[in-house]
């Protein structure tokens, strides 16, 4: 076999390996890198975290069905309940609940507003944390004593003015509403720090022992018909 007719192959396998890769890259870029899941007897492993409790662990961002409404709220694991606001008033429920949670939780950011600033973020993706009728609701989070609460950021969609971030407070169990709060925003083109690594390598060839094992099997076999 003759230099040229290998530089052929070589040239071949590239085009079928990258030309595989940038169909899988479209794919993901298709799908919202984010989930609810089931809560059952434990946090899923990628439950995204929220928040902090009263003893400074971790809370998760939850979500309950309640009256025909679906609310967002803080899921308390030492509790293993959900905690949101509704009508004025804290609810807790211990049943369906879901918990979001997302392979890429470097792609969310929590962003500081108030309620006059929060409807002008420019390029906002905020994550829709429940249903409930004439309204568009989001989450937020607040500082509350040595809490950080997860509440619900709530739009009008009647009246463009009326907004604002509800929650609770753990130590007295009443509700909180704050003009100055942080909204959960979604931002996919942020890259994950795995594939920052690898362009910083400039591209490295080997990127999985699969790669190396095609490699590999193409070089025996062109040896093998040059002999
Ligand atoms: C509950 O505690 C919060 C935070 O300390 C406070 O802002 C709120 O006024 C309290 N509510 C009641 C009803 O005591």
């Amino acid at each position: 076999m003759k230099l040229h007719q290998i530089a052929f192959y070589f040239t071949l396998f590239l085009c079928a390996r990258y030309s595989q890769g940038a169909a899988i890259d479209d794919e993901t870029e298709e799908l919202e890198g984010y989930y609810w899941r089931h809560y059952t007897d434990h946090v899923p492993k990628d439950a995204l975290p929220g928040g902090k409790d009263m003893k400074g662990e971790t809370t998760y961002i939850g979500q309950a069905l309640y009256r025909s409404i679906l609310i967002p709220g803080q899921f308390i694991v030492g509790d293993r309940k959900l905690y949101f606001e509704w009508g004025d008033a804290e609810r807790v429920t211990s049943d369906n609940i879901k918990i979001l949670c997302t392979k890429h939780p470097e792609q969310f950011e929590w962003i500081r507003t108030t309620t006059e600033a929060v409807g002008n973020i420019p390029d906002k993706n905020f994550i829709l944390g429940g249903f409930e009728s004439d309204f568009t609701v989001y989450i937020g989070r607040v500082a509350i004593d040595n809490t950080l609460a997860i509440g619900k950021v709530i739009f009008s969609t009647h009246e463009s003015s009326s907004v604002g971030f509800h929650t609770t407070c753990r130590q007295n169990a009443s509700f909180v509403r704050a003009q100055e709060f942080e909204v959960l925003n979604y931002e996919p083109k942020i890259p994950p720090p795995a594939k920052m690594e690898e362009k910083a390598k400039g591209g490295a060839m080997f990127t999985s022992k699969i790669d190396a094992f095609c490699f590999g099997l193409m070089i025996s076999v062109i040896l093998f018909l040059t002999h």
